[in-house]
């Protein structure tokens, strides 16, 4: 029975003579659609103008996925950059999270086409927590790895947001785009504190008395009818400045850090005004945000992940520095992930 209880995993980490598991970022990729659409092209379309969409949300344009760009292939493009990035080898993958709220069938999960496609072991399943996905993917991953069930997961962000807007829609269609990012997590040690590289945090939540201000109105794997997304913007506006400052005040709070200590901000990216107004509560110049919602609009549970691989691949975030991730999305969902590099 003692030995049982000194194997029981205790917060932050399995507890073993002091040393507990951390789940390292090893490798990070993405992957964006060839196509990209801009502001003036929507502008042609819908009853919308590119002043509008700057002055709004910050968006300039956004890359669309042509036909053979599913779900799972995007994915599987983002995993593929994020095990090269980490020098990892397919049969270190035990998992494959993956969130989504665009997959390409109601079943199987896009984690398992993907995982067909890498020739991976191990299993895999889908997460729905739309923009938020990405945030507890990661929780879920790191959850498996600090029990020491698997070593190594793939956590990927795949959306197609494109097959679910109406595009005569001008309050929805102008904001999201479609993309995959990825990143590998690998089992390894640290002693329990703030100075450990890996996942040091992460924090959830729902309330789904929300659910009715963000949602899609049809079936899941329905070419024919695949339901479009319905938004009251002002009211996830109003939900998503209140909830992502709480998120971030805990982050902080959980891990004893001053608001100092945050290197970088990379942040869900839905709008431009809600990530600025984040990073200044922080206190954090705009240079220590990350910001792709310009160039990528909104790519639900994709976006963190894309925002990262930029920052990374770029030079401008690097080993060492402490990366705080938020998210809000339909649920409502939120919530926040800290990282050492
Ligand atoms: O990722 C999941 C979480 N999602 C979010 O966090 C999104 C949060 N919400 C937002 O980012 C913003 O609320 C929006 C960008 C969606 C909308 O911005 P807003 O400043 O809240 O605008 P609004 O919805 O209050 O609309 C203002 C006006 C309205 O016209 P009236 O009623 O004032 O005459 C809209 O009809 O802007 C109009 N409008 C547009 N005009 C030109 C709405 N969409 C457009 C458009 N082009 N595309």
């Amino acid at each position: 029975m003692d030995e049982l209880l000194a194997l029981a995993p205790a917060p932050g980490g399995t507890a073993s003579q002091g040393i507990v598991v951390r789940s390292k970022l090893a490798g990070i990729g993405g992957y964006l659609p060839e196509r990209v659409v801009t502001n003036a092209e929507l502008a042609a379309k819908v009853d919308t103008s590119d002043a509008w969409i700057r002055e709004r949300t910050g968006i300039q344009q956004r890359h669309i996925a042509a036909p053979h760009e599913t779900c799972a292939f995007m994915a599987t493009q983002a995993a593929r950059a994020a095990l090269a990035d980490a020098g990892a080898d397919v049969s270190e993958v035990d998992a494959i999270i993956l969130a989504t709220a665009t997959p390409d069938q109601a079943f199987p999960s896009t984690a398992v086409r993907v995982q067909a496609e890498l020739g991976a072991g191990g299993f895999g399943f889908d997460i729905s927590a739309a923009c938020s996905g990405f945030v507890y993917a990661l929780s879920m991953a790191d959850s498996l790895i600090r029990t020491g069930a698997v070593r190594g997961v793939l956590v990927i962000g795949s959306e197609v947001y494109s097959r679910i807007l109406d595009w005569t829609d001008r309050g929805t269609c102008v904001l999201f785009g479609d993309g995959a990012g990825a990143v590998f997590l690998r089992a390894g040690t640290g002693d329990g504190t703030g100075a450990d590289t890996g996942i040091l945090s992460t924090h959830l939540h729902a309330d789904g008395r929300m659910g009715d201000i963000l949602y899609v109105d049809g079936a899941v794997g329905r070419p024919d009818r695949p339901g479009h997304l319905v938004m009251q913007g002002r009211e996830v506006f109003r939900h998503a400045v209140t909830r992502l400052s709480e998120t971030v005040a805990e982050a902080l709070e959980a891990n004893n850090l001053p608001q100092s200590a945050i290197d970088w901000l990379v942040p869900h990216q839905a709008n431009l005004r809600i990530i600025d107004g984040i990073g200044r509560k922080l206190g954090l110049p705009p240079e220590r945000v990350v910001v792709t919602v310009d160039r990528h609009a909104n790519t639900s549970a994709a976006s963190i992940p894309l925002a990262l691989s930029e920052a990374w691949h770029d030079g401008r975030i690097r080993r060492g520095q402490i990366v705080l991730m938020e998210a809000l999305g339909g649920g409502l969902t939120w919530g926040s992930a800290l990282v050492r590099m």
